[in-house]
């Protein structure tokens, strides 16, 4: 059989966990894969998604910093990558036209609902951020209908750009840094790139409660700065690996049509983070 091919696209791209994921569930499937990191730089990216399609290539997983590019180079989209205006999955249809998806949100919320017993519904939420990682996943959020989707970001400007892009009237712009007498959150999102740089970013005590979860999108082997933050104040806290797995299982389905079990994935590769399941 013809090995499907797949890849994951970024700049630099040599840190990602992809190939590793998409290859377990290939073997877990019966599925031949070739899966090929891509480094690109931005001014070489549309080319190079172009020359891997072309090449009879399937599907293409997009990260940093190309996921604004790779909505925009595309034929067509799903919702969730639309309201984004980001895509973090590119396949190549049976009619040779290039379909963007974004599973980042829905990854997520799966990681939430289904890995970790975590129900969104009517939950007070908080996103810190306004990048690409916080536009990727508010779609999935709002539409897991929380009580209160609020956002927050160190610039207020650049939330305020997020919001009018996602122009849904359910999400709650604050000021740049929440108001210090606001009320403990649900759950807690870091979804800016401080942990990156092993900083946190500049929260009010008082959204962190004992029944919160704090959630950083980055994963890492240990707890990042704002995992510890929280966790000190007395909150649960977890990174972004369980919703790596779930977001790339997502997109193994869009381009093979079957959803790998997930469990065995997340347990093999970092058994360090079993405990917090
Ligand atoms: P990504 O695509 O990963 O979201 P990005 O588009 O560069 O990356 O956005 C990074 C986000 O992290 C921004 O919201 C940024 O805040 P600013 O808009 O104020 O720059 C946020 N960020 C990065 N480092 C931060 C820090 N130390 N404290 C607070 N926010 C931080």
């Amino acid at each position: 059989m013809t090995p499907a091919r797949c890849g994951v696209i970024g700049h630099p791209v040599g840190h990602s966990r992809s190939p590793e994921i998409h290859r377990a569930f290939a073997e877990q499937s019966d599925i031949a894969l070739e899966y090929e990191l891509i480094d690109a730089a931005p001014d070489a990216f549309a080319a190079r998604v172009r020359k891997f399609f072309a090449g009879a290539g399937k599907g293409l997983n997009v990260t940093v910093p190309h996921k604004a590019a790779a909505f925009e180079l595309a034929d067509e989209a799903d919702g969730d990558a639309r309201r984004s205006g980001a895509a973090n999955t590119l396949t190549r249809l049976a009619n040779g036209r290039i379909r963007a998806d974004n599973t980042d949100g829905t990854g997520l919320v799966h990681d939430l609902i289904q890995n970790r017993g975590f129900p969104l519904t009517d939950r007070r939420i908080l996103v810190v951020g306004a990048g690409g990682a916080a536009a990727g996943i508010i779609p999935a959020l709002l539409d897991a209908a929380p009580s209160e989707l609020a956002l927050c970001n160190r610039t207020p400007a650049r939330a305020e750009t997020l919001a009018r892009h996602l122009d849904d009237r359910r999400l709650n712009l604050l000021q740049s840094r929440a108001p210090d007498d606001i009320r403990s959150y649900d759950l807690v999102i870091n979804a800016t790139s401080a942990s990156l740089r092993d900083e946190r970013p500049d929260l009010p005590s008082t959204t962190i409660g004992s029944e919160t979860l704090a959630y950083d999108l980055v994963y890492s082997g240990r707890p990042t700065p704002f995992m510890k933050w929280a966790s000190d104040l007395g909150a649960n806290s977890a990174d972004g690996w369980g919703m790596l797995v779930e977001q790339a299982a997502e997109s193994f389905c869009l381009w093979h049509g079957i959803r790998p079990h997930t469990g065995s994935v997340q347990r093999r590769t970092w058994p360090e983070i079993v405990g917090t399941h």
